[in-house]
């Protein structure tokens, strides 16, 4: 049986979907059965059910974007960096191997050479800089957390979409602005980002770190083109002039883009679509 924490949210529902259309057996664990921030609890609990993996995408994400992180740091503190911590420790009691969703937002920006970032290279969008938001503070000390801890994948997940019109979907939030912001990212289309994880232990590759995103980066023009193209969005998009003008206008919380490398993970032969072609075909099957 695989034990999903965080069950309810738009990335734990994506990994049910995944489980119910393969019919593995799997059972949620949500913080009102149980406070899984309680290290004997969750010992005892594990111990009671024998799960044979993990998975956690438990979280603190401020709901429909990062902002509500400002606020609730105590919250956020608590889902993001506290929480793997003790799972952390409970799987190492015990033995079991485990999965935790991380994100790609502990980075900014690209290599000095335009290339996308590995995983053995350090965050640069974090506390210790001083630069980031509270969400991304938070989610790096989550993976500072799980250094070196055994048997656990990190999975770092980046701006998910899919065809699914969901407020949470990354095509969906652009098509809902007048104006957007031209960054460079490297993203991951939920659905393959989920199977991946799984293949990580169906296919029991090396425990680690792993940038899932989709091979190569996108920029926000190229999405907005995408969906021009396609048909799915005919909305002509206004443009903020810069990165700081969207700053200083749209927002008080600094956002992380960045460009990552996947190439660890595909080395595994674990397959993912590039990344023009992935949201392409999400606009082409859209589901208003
Ligand atoms: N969505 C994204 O854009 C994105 C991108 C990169 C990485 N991620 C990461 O992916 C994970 C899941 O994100 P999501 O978008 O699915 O978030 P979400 O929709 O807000 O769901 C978060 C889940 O975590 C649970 N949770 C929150 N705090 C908890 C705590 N202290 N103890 C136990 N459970 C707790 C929530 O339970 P309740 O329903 O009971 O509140 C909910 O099931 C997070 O770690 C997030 O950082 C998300």
């Amino acid at each position: 049986m695989i034990l999903l924490l965080g069950a309810s949210g738009y990335v734990g529902a994506a990994f049910q979907r995944y489980f119910t259309a393969r019919s593995l057996t799997w059972r949620g664990l949500d913080i009102n059965e149980l406070d899984c921030t309680n290290l004997n609890a969750l010992t005892a609990f594990l111990q009671r059910e024998h799960p044979t993996f993990l998975i956690n995408c438990a979280g603190y994400t401020g709901g429909a974007n990062i902002e509500a992180c400002e606020t609730h740091k105590a919250d956020c503190l608590l889902g993001n960096a506290v929480l793997p911590g003790v799972i952390r420790e409970a799987c190492q009691r015990i033995g079991l191997p485990w999965g935790h969703v991380s994100t790609g937002c502990i980075y900014n920006g690209a290599r000095p050479d335009g290339s996308g970032f590995r995983e053995d290279d350090p965050p640069n969008f974090t506390f210790r800089q001083n630069n980031c938001s509270f969400y991304s503070g938070s989610k790096a000390l989550g993976e500072e957390v799980l250094a070196g801890a055994a048997d656990c994948f990190i999975w770092r997940l980046r701006i998910p979409f899919n065809e699914q019109n969901n407020p949470r979907n990354y095509l969906a939030k652009l098509m809902r602005y007048d104006k957007l912001v031209d960054v460079r990212n490297s993203i991951s289309q939920l659905d393959e980002f989920v199977r991946a994880c799984c293949e990580c232990w169906e296919q029991r590759v090396p425990f680690g770190t792993y940038n899932v995103t989709n091979p190569g980066s996108i920029t926000t023009r190229e999405v907005a083109a995408l969906m021009h193209k396609t048909g799915a969005c005919t909305k002509q998009f206004q443009f903020f002039q810069s990165e700081s003008e969207f700053l200083q206008k749209a927002t008080k919380t600094p956002r992380a883009n960045c460009v990552l490398d996947s190439g660890k993970l595909l080395a595994t032969g674990i397959r993912l679509t590039e990344i023009h072609e992935a949201v392409e075909t999400a606009l082409r099957n859209w589901k208003v």
